[in-house]
């Protein structure tokens, strides 16, 4: 079993991810404000309160990159063809986990655009859950595949997007060998990671620190990333740092998981994990970003 599938598949992670984390989504989300500036509010229950908070930040990521998706989506093409019917747009989400943005941006776009979206995952826990959703909520526009995305070949989409997954893999050159591979000529492509914010100054005992949580042996980084970027045939267009929510997000996570998790079923590990996280980046070691490329032409 592969580390991923092998990280998701524990039960502890399973529950600690669906109860505790986005609900939808596992990824950094992005918040508006302070989590004390709501705190004081006629509800005597804050923990609810916290779990609100935090999925609304997870939300609100989701709606940011659905927005980036459209808006680049739309720069260089027609939504209808010359009958006036709607092109059908081709969207990937590479690492989709629960697939929360895969159902936002269907929610958000799918009247007005056709499109159709392809989530890929490693771990089968991910997609069941995933899976189970999308049944009830019913999107029949959305397919998953249980499936390495490093695998996928010659499926020419109009938009990879990429949320917080890339940490998962050391050989970072190859994710964009692929993504150049899989995009359609001016196709784009979009992701959030955790880099690391300072990658010359950053120690060899930092690294190790954080590079432990996820099993993995090297971080990406924001120069790192262009520089593959180029070497796949890819063109920036922009990257967004989000340095202020990844301070805030661990914290707010582990909050809410020692406040509501019962002392006897909490997991030493995802706490280290996290107290580690949380250490980085308050001390910069650690951001967050969102990288948007642009496949310019075909050069192969
Ligand atoms: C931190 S989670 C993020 C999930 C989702 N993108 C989100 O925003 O909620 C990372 C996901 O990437 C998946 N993943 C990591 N490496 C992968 C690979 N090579 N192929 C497919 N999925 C992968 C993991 O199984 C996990 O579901």
């Amino acid at each position: 079993m592969s580390e991923v599938k092998n990280y998701y598949a524990d039960d502890k992670k399973q529950t600690f991810y669906q109860k505790y984390w986005g609900g939808e989504s596992i990824h950094v989300g992005i918040y508006l404000n302070e989590f004390k500036v709501f705190a004081d509010t006629d509800s005597n229950d804050d923990d609810y309160e916290l779990g609100s908070f935090i999925r609304d930040a997870s939300r609100f990521k989701s709606n940011v990159m659905s927005n980036l998706i459209k808006s680049y989506l739309l720069t260089e093409r027609f939504t209808h063809d010359s009958h006036g019917n709607k092109v059908k747009f081709t969207i990937a989400d590479w690492g989709a986990g629960y697939g929360g943005t895969a159902r936002t941006l269907s929610k958000m776009w799918n009247g007005a655009l056709n499109l159709s979206l392809s989530c890929y995952d490693l771990s089968d826990r991910n997609c069941e859950y995933n899976a189970k959703i999308n049944a009830v909520e019913e999107h029949s526009n959305i397919a998953i595949y249980n499936q390495s995305f490093l695998d996928i070949e010659n499926r020419w989409f109009d938009i990879i997007y990429s949320e917080d997954a890339f940490v998962h893999l050391d050989d970072k050159q190859l994710i964009f060998d692929r993504a150049y591979e899989n995009l359609n000529t001016n196709g784009h492509f979009i992701f959030s990671d955790i880099i690391l914010k300072n990658p010359d100054t950053c120690s060899e005992e930092t690294l190790k620190e954080i590079c432990r949580r996820i099993n993995v042996n090297t971080v990406g980084s924001r120069d790192g990333y262009i520089k593959c970027a180029e070497t796949a045939g890819l063109t920036l267009c922009n990257v967004i740092e989000y340095n202020a929510d990844i301070k805030k997000h661990y914290k707010y996570i582990k909050q809410f998981y020692q406040e509501n998790e019962p002392p006897e079923t909490q997991d030493s590990d995802i706490l280290t994990g996290l107290d580690d996280w949380i250490r980085h980046a308050d001390e910069d070691n650690l951001t967050m970003a969102i990288f948007i490329f642009k496949k310019d032409k075909n050069i192969q």
